[in-house]
């Protein structure tokens, strides 16, 4: 069964196409990324504005790389620049595929609303089923991706060859979300704990905007850190009333107090002004304390929730997976080796979105009425 997957929740459009669940044949993704680096964050209305332009380019050239590498068919000729929304082609694809899936939440809405009505216009179009695909259970998916066709665009993937096993501990982590869940199953999964406040993704985003890293804070906090003593300043962990739960919005505030108090001013200081008043030795002892003390508290979790539950498999999702010392940490603390995606599928992409896809049809998931779908973009797990 071959499913194709949409996501376009925040910045990125993407479309792929994965079979049975663990092969992937494709999985295209147009970022609108450095739009948004100027502003330190992503401008909902560009992000919007990106996915109208780029939807319909980044689904034919999904279906091109999937289908033209594996029947080692010749190219088609059309131009994937000069595609119109009403020139999919060549339509020969589209017996191929079984079923569309797509993000329909959380996300952005004016982002996810361009996934979803493009989802649904295909899904009448081609008389596909249509399946509504929850962004943050997606993430966990792309660990069941084991093979990949044999295409050059797919030569860069790494995959795991075996999928994680249930009951699978998950530590979701991404610029929205934080989350620690336990499945049981596919679609019988329980949330153990998650933040109270911001997003690790996001805390990690912030504190590079302070220190006048750019964005996306992760890689380039990550990178700050490396020249940095992660010992050098003492930043709070908060105390919540579950082990499973998380707080950021406090770590992010003692990490600008700290700021501060380093470039010699007081709270008054606005924090735009931090980047030119602080030396690049001062920023990098900053981001590495910070990462260092974000990361402890996810591994501390994550420690506590694995001895409870003993799961056979603990796995990391999302944007903040990507993060070498997270994943570091984690493996020095837990007794069994951590499970992660190659990283292009730790951050956003349609490929996780197809394999939940096929899970949902495959285990009988009732399908969306591709007439009255909706965006729902603070949907929960
Ligand atoms: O999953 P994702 O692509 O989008 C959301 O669903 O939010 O995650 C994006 C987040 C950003 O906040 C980014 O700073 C973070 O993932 N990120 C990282 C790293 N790479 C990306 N955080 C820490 N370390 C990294 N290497
Ligand atoms: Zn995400």
């Amino acid at each position: 069964m071959r499913i194709l997957g949409i996501e376009s929740s925040a910045d990125e459009t993407s479309a792929a196409i994965v079979e049975d669940g663990k092969i992937l044949l494709s999985n295209v993704i147009a970022s609108s990324l450095d739009l948004h680096t100027a502003f330190g964050g992503i401008v909902p209305e560009i992000a919007a504005r990106s996915h109208i332009e780029s939807i319909i380019p980044v689904i034919d050239q999904a279906l091109r790389e999937a289908f033209d590498a594996k029947s080692q068919r010749p190219k088609a000729k059309s131009n994937t620049k000069k595609l119109s929304a009403l020139s999919i082609k060549p339509s020969a694809y589209w017996d191929q595929i079984d079923a569309v899936a797509v993000t329909y939440g959380p996300g952005l809405l004016g982002s996810l609303l361009i996934g979803v009505l493009t989802a649904r216009t295909l899904a009448i179009a081609k008389n596909k089923p249509l399946y509504a695909i929850n962004h943050v259970e997606a993430h966990v998916y792309a660990n069941f991706l084991t093979e990949k066709a044999n295409s050059s665009q797919l030569k860069a993937y790494s995959l795991s060859n075996k999928q994680p096993k249930f009951p699978i501990l998950a530590l979701i982590v991404s610029g929205g979300h934080s989350q620690l869940v336990l499945f049981k199953n596919h679609f019988d999964y329980k949330v153990l704990g998650q933040t109270s406040d911001d997003a690790v993704g996001e805390a990690f985003d912030k504190v590079a905007k302070m220190l006048g890293l750019p964005y996306p804070g992760g890689p380039s906090v990550a990178e700050a850190a490396k020249n940095g003593n992660p010992q050098s300043v003492k930043l709070p962990n908060a105390k919540l009333d579950s082990p499973y739960n998380f707080s950021f919005s406090g770590l992010k505030t003692a990490v600008l107090r700290a700021a501060q108090k380093l470039a010699g001013k007081d709270y008054t200081l606005p924090s735009s002004q931090l980047p030119t008043l602080l030396t690049t030795a001062q920023k990098n002892n900053l981001a590495a304390s910070f990462q260092n003390t974000a990361i402890q508290t996810l591994v501390k979790a994550t420690l506590c929730a694995y001895q409870e539950f003993k799961p056979k498999s603990v796995v990391i999702a999302g944007g903040v997976a990507a993060s070498q010392e997270l994943r570091r940490q984690l493996s020095a603390s837990l007794p069994i080796k951590i499970e992660y995606a190659d990283i292009k599928l730790c951050t956003d992409n349609a490929a996780m979105i197809a394999t939940l896809g096929y899970y949902q049809a495959s285990h009988g998931r009732p399908t969306a009425d591709p007439y009255s779908l909706e965006a729902d973009s603070g949907l929960q797990m």
